[in-house]
């Protein structure tokens, strides 16, 4: 394994990240600056004040990941960065840091899918991952179940038909008058309810792999319209608790149809506390290893996007300069 030195830049939604990563795992730095406060007031991320307060971070980011790692530009082997999907003002802001910083340090520019790089976050802390491997990747934008049975080598077997899981969360706590971002104060919340109160519905379990959470959110807006002194934190265990038994009814049966020897979480749900214990209990039962990325490593953040970068670098060589952003950039498959 080539111990090369990748800084990773990320700035897809609404945090402003850099990392610098040798070898594709050992991360010497990872600096990510959350803008959530900024967009709290408005109870959900603001596309043009996210480009704004990227451009303001973005160097001094950078910077805070080169000297906590204690490397010098001319150490480095490449500067990678998302180019999606994500907000396409926020994501061109990395895109041309990552670009520049290229060219003027004379380093290749490596272009990093987000959704890969979430995929990654697991090879940073477990980087001899046996596969095939599961990945439910579950983030505010995406839900997916992802077959990976080679490095950059992913069937696609399911994914939402409407709402992400994290949108979910941040729709139900919006409503529950919770705050923004929805699933850490749900997942707290929930400690404290009793996650089998209401029974609220599993949607599509039985419909193969995709996922559908538009009809949850509406079903615990109408019971909380309907029953206006429920305790809100049985509200919220009850609705984790669905989403978590959709989640991994879904995954266990992946697993089993594909022989994968292993089931791995990632995106910012997978921070998710019931998730994760599920995830491990579910691995056990199964008889296959469980992956599970410490939190800081589910959310958004550049060492991810660094790992990739490494792979995609061996893999595909550099990106040209005129590389462009997308923000609905879809994860290659096979
Ligand atoms: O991966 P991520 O940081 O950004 C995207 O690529 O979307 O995921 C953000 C999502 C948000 O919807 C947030 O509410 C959710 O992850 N999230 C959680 C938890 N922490 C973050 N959902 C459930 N439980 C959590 N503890
Ligand atoms: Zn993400």
């Amino acid at each position: 394994m080539s111990r090369k030195l990748i800084l990773g830049i990320e700035t897809s939604c609404d945090e402003t990240a850099a990392a610098v990563v040798a070898g594709g795992s050992d991360v010497l730095s990872s600096v990510v600056s959350s803008q959530i406060e900024i967009h709290q007031r408005y109870g959900g991320v603001v596309p043009e004040v996210a480009s704004r307060a990227h451009v303001e971070m973005m160097i001094p980011v950078v910077a805070d990941a080169m000297v906590e790692a204690g490397v010098e530009p001319a150490d480095l082997d490449a500067v990678a960065a998302t180019v999606g999907p994500g907000l396409i003002g926020s994501l061109l802001i990395g895109v041309s840091a990552a670009k520049s910083l290229a060219l003027v340090w004379d380093k290749p520019f490596v272009a990093v899918n987000h959704l890969e790089a979430h995929l990654y976050a697991s090879f940073l802390e477990e980087p001899d991952l046996p596969l095939p491997l599961v990945v439910l990747l579950v983030s505010g934008g995406h839900t997916m179940l992802v077959l990976m049975e080679g490095h950059g080598q992913y069937r696609l077997l399911g994914e939402t038909v409407d709402d992400a899981a994290g949108e979910a969360f941040d729709k139900v706590a919006r409503y529950l008058g919770l705050g923004y971002p929805g699933g850490p104060v749900i997942d707290e919340l929930s400690n404290q309810g009793d996650p089998h109160a209401i029974a609220f519905p599993r949607a599509m379990m039985k419909d193969g792999y995709n996922f559908s959470f538009s009809g949850l959110k509406t079903s615990v807006v109408n019971h909380v319209r309907k029953n206006p002194d429920v305790e809100a934190a049985d509200v919220a265990a009850s609705f984790q608790e669905a989403v978590v038994d959709v989640l991994l009814t879904k995954a266990t049966a992946a697993v089993r149809e594909h022989d994968a020897v292993g089931l791995c979480l990632a995106g910012g749900v997978a921070a998710n506390s019931s998730l994760r214990e599920r995830a491990l209990d579910v691995a056990a039962e199964l008889g296959v290893r469980a992956f599970v990325p410490s939190r800081s490593m589910c959310t958004d953040n550049a060492a991810m996007v660094a790992a990739a970068g490494w792979w995609r670098l061996q893999s595909d060589g550099p990106a040209p300069l005129d590389q462009g952003a997308s923000s609905s950039l879809r994860l290659p498959t096979l």
